[in-house]
């Protein structure tokens, strides 16, 4: 699993998963391009650390659903590091409630960062990795995209709809050498997952066989496995991480 002289973008990797999963691939020799929203503290602080530990960072901050935010931090990736090898599209919001009480500015503020978000970054990291004739892609999705929840109307459909993307990106870049996959994790501590009820979280536990949740870390290490060169047959998969919860 070694990923030296390989550069990999992760979006929304400021904290959570993101970091955890910059941290692996940092850890496995990458170059790591942190993104988070303009007003993220947390990605500034995550590169000091990077920094501290040696590793080799650069922060483009912005917008998954800006297309010139998504532009510039490709552009600045490719300018430092010499090009892109490995895009995580791990940025991702909730904002849970009912259908019937859902707003359109609820259902699209999360269908734009989860959804469009990925399609934006895949689009632009795509033509990169056309020319380099090799690259990996990964998708954050969610084991909600895979069985629905109720709340999450909007959130199900953007992670069902990574999926949809995750195998058609597979399917048009195979042959440029470029693989696609996707990842469902469960319930992952996390601080999107912290404001959950503690009725919603008993509910989940008694169904999660390995009997207990997920943590970054079980994410980010199957991420370091996609990201890698051991799972170079493997494309267009989901590969859920949730102790056993979708089966
Ligand atoms: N935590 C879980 O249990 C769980 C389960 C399944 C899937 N996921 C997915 O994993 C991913 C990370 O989740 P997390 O729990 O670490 O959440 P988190 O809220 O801790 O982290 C998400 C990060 O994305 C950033 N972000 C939000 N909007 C952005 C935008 N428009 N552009 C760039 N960055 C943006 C946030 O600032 C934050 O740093 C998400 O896609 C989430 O849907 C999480």
């Amino acid at each position: 699993m070694d990923l030296k002289g390989k550069t990999a973008l992760i979006t929304g990797s400021g904290r959570g998963l993101g970091k955890s999963i910059a941290l692996t691939l940092a850890r496995m020799g990458a170059n790591i391009v942190l993104n988070d929203i303009a007003n993220s503290d947390s990605v500034d602080q995550t590169a000091i650390e990077f920094k501290n530990s040696g590793y080799n960072v650069l922060v483009t901050k912005g917008d998954v659903r800006n297309p010139d935010d998504v532009e510039t931090m490709i552009n600045k990736a490719v300018e430092v590091f010499g090009g892109i090898d490995i895009l995580v599209n791990n940025a991702g919001i909730t904002r849970d409630t009912l259908m019937v009480r859902m707003s359109l500015e609820d259902w699209n503020d999360v269908l734009d960062i989860n959804l469009k978000g990925a399609f934006l970054c895949t689009k632009a990291v795509a033509r990169v990795m056309m020319k380099q004739r090799s690259g990996k892609i990964i998708n954050i999705s969610s084991v909600a995209g895979l069985m629905g929840n109720p709340g999450q109307a909007n959130y199900s459909a953007s992670k069902a709809g990574l999926i949809g993307l995750t195998k058609t990106t597979a399917k048009e870049l195979a042959s440029r050498g470029i693989t696609c996959n996707a990842v469902a994790p469960g319930l992952i501590k996390s601080k999107m997952t912290d404001v959950l009820p503690d009725k919603v979280k008993e509910n989940y536990l008694n169904n999660i066989p390995l009997g207990r949740f997920g943590t970054p870390e079980d994410v980010a290490n199957v991420v370091g496995f996609l990201a890698s060169s051991l799972s170079d047959y493997i494309t267009g998969q989901v590969i859920n991480i949730d102790g056993g919860l979708v089966m």
